[in-house]
């Protein structure tokens, strides 16, 4: 039985103004009544599995706790990282914690806000990276490539191997021009930023590339202190930990990753626009939460937050348009990306 990792620490700017710096969206119920780390956990039914582990920030820790009670999910402790170093040293403390008690469980790492449309070709996939796992590989999900993504590792595929493939080179976030090539080749895919592999191969592969990761995480969680419900691992040893992503750090440089390829209707909902496309739509292509009236409107994205708080649009196309408490914001769909320059003059204005 594997033993579902999830990480739930990153900041997500980029759906402002729903998604702040104390409620990211993976906390956010964004394309059902559930929220993202709820899907993330309720998408694993069907596969035989451990109470999943998260690891989050400790301001989090509240809200995580709430929301995996709220859908009876089996727990183990939340691990609470006292500040952010990415996605390395996060998966270290998870798979140090794992082993603590002699134990060796395949780690299948998740991110907290992801949506997958098809489960059940996502358990299948899960299924088969197990059996690579087990023979020490280092499992990524690939995903067929749509466009020239720049936000996203690409795989290049080698030879076959058991459904799956060796991977012949792993590149994170290359340049557009070297991503526009890797789309034209038909060869590679995108990394989905989801995992499998023995908590024992993890660490030993983080010693061989990134030593200081592991040293101080070791340090970290050698001197936790835990209650029943979270682990806190120490602070100064954290702090002290070099900040790098599982990508830059193991990914890159290992020389057993293996592809899974992942047909299953993957979306990392980096963007609103990403948002209007995975969300379900009216007949005039409008993907709505709340109250809306669309007079001649089409293809906008709506999201009413407000309780009792009624949005009208007359004669408008492509628009996100999105109601919070404190903050309205309204943009062509096709520049939601320039999003994040609000939050930056914000953040600049303190
Ligand atoms: N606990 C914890 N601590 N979680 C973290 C931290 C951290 O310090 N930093 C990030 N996370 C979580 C985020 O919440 C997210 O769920 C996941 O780890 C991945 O982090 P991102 O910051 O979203 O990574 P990315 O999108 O830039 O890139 C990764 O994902 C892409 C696909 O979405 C990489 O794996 C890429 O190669 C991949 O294509
Ligand atoms: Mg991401």
């Amino acid at each position: 039985m594997f033993l579902p990792v999830i990480m739930a620490g990153g900041s997500g700017s980029r759906l402002w103004p729903l998604s702040r710096s104390a409620y990211p969206k993976q906390y956010l119920p964004l394309t059902s009544d559930s929220t993202m780390l709820q899907e993330t956990v309720l998408r694993l039914k069907g596969a035989q599995h451990r109470a999943p582990m998260v690891i989050c920030n400790e301001d989090s820790r509240f809200m995580v706790a709430e929301q995996l009670r709220a859908i009876n999910a089996l727990q183990s402790p939340v691990i609470l990282e006292p500040v952010g170093r990415n996605t390395a040293p996060a998966i270290a403390l998870a798979a140090l914690q794992a082993v603590a008690d002699g134990d060796d469980p395949l780690l299948l790492v998740l991110a907290a806000d992801h949506v997958i449309k098809n489960q059940q070709a996502f358990i299948n996939a899960i299924a088969q990276a197990e059996k690579l796992a087990e023979q020490n590989a280092m499992v990524t999900f690939g995903i067929v490539p749509t466009h020239a993504e720049t936000g996203y590792g690409y795989i290049k595929r080698g030879a076959s191997q058991d459904d799956a493939y060796k991977v012949d080179a792993f590149v994170e976030k290359p340049n557009l021009e070297t991503a526009t090539e890797y789309l034209n080749s038909g060869e590679y895919y995108w990394n989905s930023g989801m995992f499998m592999f023995k908590a024992s191969r993890y660490l030993s592969e983080l010693e061989k590339y990134q030593p200081e990761i592991l040293a101080a995480c070791k340090k970290a969680i050698g001197n936790t202190s835990a209650d029943l419900d979270f682990v806190r691992v120490d602070k100064a040893a954290f702090e002290a930990c070099p900040d790098d992503s599982i990508d830059y750090a193991v990914m890159e440089k290992t020389d057993s990753a293996v592809v899974v390829p992942l047909d299953a209707g993957w979306n990392d909902v980096g963007s609103w626009s990403a948002l209007w496309e995975v969300n379900d739509k009216d007949e005039n292509g409008n993907a709505v939460r709340g109250d809306f009236i669309g007079e001649n409107s089409k293809n906008c994205l709506v999201y009413g937050s407000v309780e009792g708080r009624l949005v009208a649009t007359v004669g408008v196309e492509d628009l996100v348009i999105v109601d919070t408490k404190d903050a309205v914001m309204v943009a062509h769909k096709d520049k939601v990306q320039d999003v994040k320059t609000i939050v930056n003059k914000l953040k600049a204005e303190g």
